[in-house]
This record gives C-alpha cells, sequence and structure tokens, in this order.
C-alpha cells in the first residue's frame, strides 16, 4: 500500500493548500505507518506537491521509493497540456529533481496526455527517458496511461519496470493488460483507485462493506489488492483520518463469495 500525493496541492491540483500542515502531517504519518511508495509528479501545483514532499520528508528514509511522471504541463489557464518533446521531458526531470532535492528518481513514468489511453508512438519520449537513465538521472522507468501497444512498444526500447493506468472496481478495461503485465512481474498501479475525483459509490459496495464492518472505499482497495499480486496502490487523501482508513484496508480478506459478488458491479 503506497501513498499518491495528488490531493495535497490545492483545489483543481492548482497551488498550495488550504492546510499546508496537515498536508505535510499526511505525508509524515504514511512513512510512519511503513509507506514506502509516493506517487507524484512536479506538474501538480506545479512544483506545489513535490516542495511540500520535500519539506515533510527529506533527507529521505532508507527504502522509500519516489515515482514521477513526465509528459504533461500546466499553463497559467490551469489546464493541463502535453510536454513531450525531449526539452520538455528533460526540464521536467530536472524540475522533479530540484524541487525533491534528489539527485536521481528512482522510477519515472511516462505520462501519454489525454483522457484515456489512445494509440500512438511513445518511442521519441521513451527513448529520451532511457538516455537519462543511461546518465544516470533515472533508476527505472515505467509507463502511464498507456495502451498495451504502447506498453510493448516501450518495452522494446527499454525494461518496464511499472504501468500506472486508470483502474477500479467500476473502470475495468485494463484487465488483460494486468494479466498480461503479472506474468511478466511487472508492476500494475492503478490510478483513480478510489474512483478519483468523484468516488466509487454502489449500493453492493456498500453491503459488503457493512457486513464486513469497514467503509466502501477500504472495499474498494481491498477488492484492488486481492486482484492481482502486481497491483501496488497509491490512493491520494489529503486527510490524516482518510490515510489511516486506506492503509487499514490492505488488512481486509475478502472471502471468494464476496469477491464474486464484488465483480459483478
Ligand atoms: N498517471 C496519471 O495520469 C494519474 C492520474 C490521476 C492520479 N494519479 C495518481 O494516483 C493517485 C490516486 O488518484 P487520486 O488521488 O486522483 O484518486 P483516488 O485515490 O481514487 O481518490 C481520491 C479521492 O478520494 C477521497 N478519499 C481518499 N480516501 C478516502 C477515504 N478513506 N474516504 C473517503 N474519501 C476518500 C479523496 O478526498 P480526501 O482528500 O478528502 O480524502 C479524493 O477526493 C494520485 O494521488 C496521483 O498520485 C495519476
Amino acid at each position: 500500500m503506497g501513498y499518491g500525493a495528488m490531493q495535497l496541492a490545492g483545489p483543481g491540483v492548482w497551488g498550495p493548500p488550504k492546510d499546508p500542515a496537515g498536508a505535510v502531517a499526511v505525508l509524515r504519518e504514511a512513512v510512519a505507518a511503513g509507506v514506502d511508495h509516493i506517487d507524484t509528479s512536479d506538474y501538480y501545483g506545479p512544483h506545489v506537491t513535490n516542495q511540500i514532499i520535500r519539506d515533510a520528508l527529506h533527507p529521505y528514509p532508507d527504502g522509500l521509493v519516489i515515482v514521477t511522471k513526465l509528459g504533461g504541463k500546466r499553463p497559467a489557464d490551469k489546464s493541463w497540456q502535453p510536454a513531450i518533446t525531449p526539452a520538455e521531458l528533460i526540464s521536467g526531470l530536472h524540475d522533479n529533481l530540484r524541487n525533491l532535492g534528489l539527485e536521481a528518481m528512482d522510477i519515472v513514468n511516462y505520462r501519454v496526455m489525454g483522457m484515456g489511453p489512445e494509440e500512438g508512438s511513445v518511442a521519441e519520449q521513451i527513448s529520451t527517458l532511457a538516455d537519462l537513465q543511461r546518465q544516470g538521472l533515472i533508476r527505472h522507468i515505467g509507463i502511464s496511461n498507456a495502451t498495451a501497444a504502447q506498453v510493448a512498444e516501450a518495452q522494446s526500447i527499454v525494461d518496464i519496470v511499472s504501468v500506472q493506468n486508470n483502474y477500479n472496481l467500476a473502470h475495468r478495461e485494463d484487465d488483460a493488460l494486468i494479466d498480461d503485465l503479472a506474468r511478466q512481474g511487472i508492476a500494475y498501479v492503478p490510478f483513480f483507485p478510489l474512483g478519483g475525483f468523484s468516488p466509487l459509490q454502489s449500493s453492493t459496495l456498500s453491503d459488503v462493506a457493512t457486513k464486513l464492518g469497514s467503509t466502501p472505499l477500504q472495499v474498494a482497495l481491498a477488492w484492488l489488492l486481492h486482484r492481482s499480486p502486481n497491483i501496488l496502490l497509491i490512493p491520494g487523501t489529503s486527510s490524516v483520518g482518510h490515510l489511516r482508513e486506506n492503509l487499514a484496508a490492505a488488512e481486509l480478506t475478502l472471502s471468494e463469495e464476496t469477491l464474486a459478488e464484488l465483480n459483478a458491479i
């Protein structure tokens, strides 16, 4: 169970949070509870989320894996735009390193821009990340918001350690990809594990949660952990209370019967 830092910026993932001390508290609580995987991007805020991570956690504890993504930018109109030329990717990496206070990134995902995955070559961008890896600035490379064909194309260029796509109980387009990546021993990291900006709601989910004495969103996270052994979670929250609930979801065991009920949603 990891932690996704996108919710730490201000509303609309823009500017500072209303409660900066609260954001620092969430990160410190996560690491104290054993979280060793934090997902971020320098275009959250922009810059703000990484600066909060550095303020809260630097110098970073041994074993903490910070994962960022490149491929986007946030102009002053607060929109989300592609930043996919080699020069933009290189300057994006240096923004991450500077704002996080790191010499090298553990993992960088190339985030293919667009609302959902769309076909198109990723060769130039992945090759740029591979160059940065050869220079020692990136340890491992992943890909995000990608189709199966884009994952395969990226793997033909460089070793891919993780795929980060939109996936949750109600959004399962990647089922076959997850199974394929599991066979290859590659991590699958669902973004929007709780449904994202509009958290999941389902009467079945609520009924199961009532029976188990948990919350619906804890059941949604537990379902993901049961779905495949290569799934790593990065639920996002700005609240210490929600963080604790989310981490506790790792302790939930779902029976075959319960999984069948949830699979039918
Ligand atoms: N690669 C990509 O393109 C991409 C896209 C989106 C996100 N991501 C990454 O994935 C991470 C997870 O996605 P996400 O944060 O957008 O969505 P999410 O984890 O599916 O859901 C976050 C939302 O759920 C709420 N929430 C969290 N825990 C809760 C709980 N226990 N009870 C009730 N509400 C709860 C949060 O509000 P509160 O703050 O009030 O808890 C927030 O509104 C992000 O943080 C980011 O690092 C990557």
